[in-house]
């Protein structure tokens, strides 16, 4: 069995108060510690002077490989084009798109350097699996130092319309570079239609779907690959068992203790400006203010730990949430009632589960999100005999699978106060009916289907390609 290497730019497990967590380092590494492989990618050091060196470090069957960036490659590959150019055009925040030459020049070489620092451990027989925006010109950059093995390439943001990526200047080096890999997978169907739009209309490619299931055949700047919708999953079972273990410890516990019976309405999300949180507050506002039953009878708790903190954007919608948080508390809180409780810190998995499956409502409404895994570990963390209730934006890739969500439109305040009405309302049978349907969906495309299936139609788009060699 050829041996699978993970490329991504963060690399799990992350560390309690290292950084955010992502749905990226938390699927991946759910991924592969079954099949075990390597992961290159990021230290997540800095370094002020020397020459970086690759890092090894062997963890059960999974063989860590991480490299540190110089300041110069941090701000250009990473800050720079990665997160403010890339993260918000991919996020359809035109507004907060930022561009330098420079920054582009450096992702470039970074990618270059990555892939240069990669092929001395690589095998003949590897199979490649690149993941995430910071990493579209990967697999040219493998190609240009002599690799002849299978490249995959998964999406874990959304790929935007044709006339948002249309603002990133250098949009068709970016979608000629995704053309150098031989399968693309996209959490979506609509995010493979937009990819597929641009190769026709923008790049006289072409796009032929098959006619049942399966991946798509993309021609287009002198190559043929394939591309497909693989919705990343989780493992539904085992958060159900880390949520009931969870919800017997102190942490749980002692938070329940402070409802005092009150109805929780549960949030957790890195800090981003994508993730909805400024409207969610003012729909929360908006549920208080026009149904005054609400108010000391309900508690939002929104667990939302700091990312990408060096970037004014962050910085920004950290001071507008700062500002709203305590607007609406001082508004209605009281002396034996706090509304929101807004904490800026990492729990452990099991933590996180148990406070899912304690609470009524999982509140989760990102502006865009590629998937949101969140939304899954909600409902994978219910007592299937007394679920609580997704409320859930159409604009999460989950709401494409999660029809027993209640979808709401993030921006319509009044659409979302009237979801969590509903939502604390809904009565048991109803809550159970939705549950069930989420549930069967999330157990049969868990996470190893997503594995899978991806490798599976890697491994078959080389099928055609002579015996591959690492140089
Ligand atoms: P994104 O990838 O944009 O961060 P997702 O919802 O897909 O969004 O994934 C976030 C992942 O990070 C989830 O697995 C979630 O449980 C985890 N996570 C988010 N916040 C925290 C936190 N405060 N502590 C621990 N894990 C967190
Ligand atoms: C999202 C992205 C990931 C990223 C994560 C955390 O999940 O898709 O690629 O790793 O956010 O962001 P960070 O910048 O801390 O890696």
């Amino acid at each position: 069995m050829s041996r699978l290497i993970i490329v991504s730019n963060r690399v799990a497990p992350i560390s309690e108060g290292g950084p955010a967590a992502g749905g990226l380092a938390v699927g991946v590494y759910d991924a592969l510690k079954e099949t075990g492989g390597m992961w290159f990618g990021w230290s997540g050091d800095v370094l002020a002077s020397g020459q970086p060196q690759i890092q090894l470090e062997e963890r059960g069957p999974v063989t860590f490989a991480t490299i540190g960036l110089v300041r110069r490659d941090y701000d250009q590959y990473y800050r720079g084009f990665s997160n403010a150019t890339l993260w918000p055009a991919f996020h359809y925040r035109a507004d907060l798109i930022q561009y330098d030459r420079h920054d582009f020049e450096g992702y470039r070489r970074v990618n270059a350097w990555l892939a240069q620092q990669l092929v001395p451990l690589l095998r003949d027989d590897d199979v490649i699996w690149v993941h995430d925006y910071h990493l579209i010109p990967f697999a040219q950059a493998l190609r240009a130092a002599g690799v002849k093995n299978r490249i995959g390439f998964f999406l874990h943001i959304p790929f935007p319309a044709s006339q948002v990526l249309l603002a990133v200047p250098p949009h068709r080096q970016l979608v000629e570079a995704l053309c150098s890999f031989d399968l693309l997978g996209f959490q979506t169907e609509p995010d493979l239609r937009a990819f597929c739009d641009y190769v026709v209309h923008e790049a006289a490619g072409e796009c032929e779907h098959p006619a049942k299931n399966g991946s798509s055949t993309i021609r287009a700047f002198g190559r043929t690959l394939r591309a497909a919708a693989y919705p990343i999953g989780v493992y539904p079972d085992e958060i159900a068992q880390l949520a009931k273990a969870g919800a017997r410890g102190k942490p749980v516990r002692t938070m329940k203790a402070t409802l005092h019976g009150r109805k929780l309405i549960m949030s957790v999300d890195r800090l981003d400006y994508s993730k909805g949180l400024v409207e969610r507050f003012r729909a929360f506002e908006r549920l208080l203010d026009q149904v005054p039953a609400m108010r000391n009878n309900v508690s939002f708790v929104q667990i939302a730990p700091p990312t990408r903190a060096d970037m004014h954007a962050y910085q920004d919608i950290r001071l507008q949430l700062e500002g709203e948080s305590g607007r609406i508390n001082g508004r209605f809180a009281e002396l034996d009632w706090t509304p929101i409780r807004y904490i800026h810190r990492q729990y452990e998995r099991q933590v996180l589960a148990a406070l899912f499956r304690e609470s009524h409502v999982g509140y989760v409404t990102p502006l865009r999100d590629g998937m949101n895994l969140v939304a899954k570990e909600y409902v994978s963390a219910q007592d299937p005999d007394d679920p609580g209730v997704l409320v859930l934006s159409r604009f999460a890739g989950a709401a494409q699978e999660l029809e027993g969500a209640l979808i709401v439109n993030p921006i319509d305040i009044d659409g979302m106060a009237e979801a969590l009405a509903t939502a604390l309302a809904m009565p048991v049978a109803e809550r159970r009916a939705r549950y069930r349907d989420m549930i069967g969906r999330l157990r049969e495309n868990n996470v190893s289907v997503w594995r899978d299936n991806f490798l599976r139609d890697l491994k078959r788009s080389g099928e055609a390609r002579p015996a591959a060699r690492a140089k």
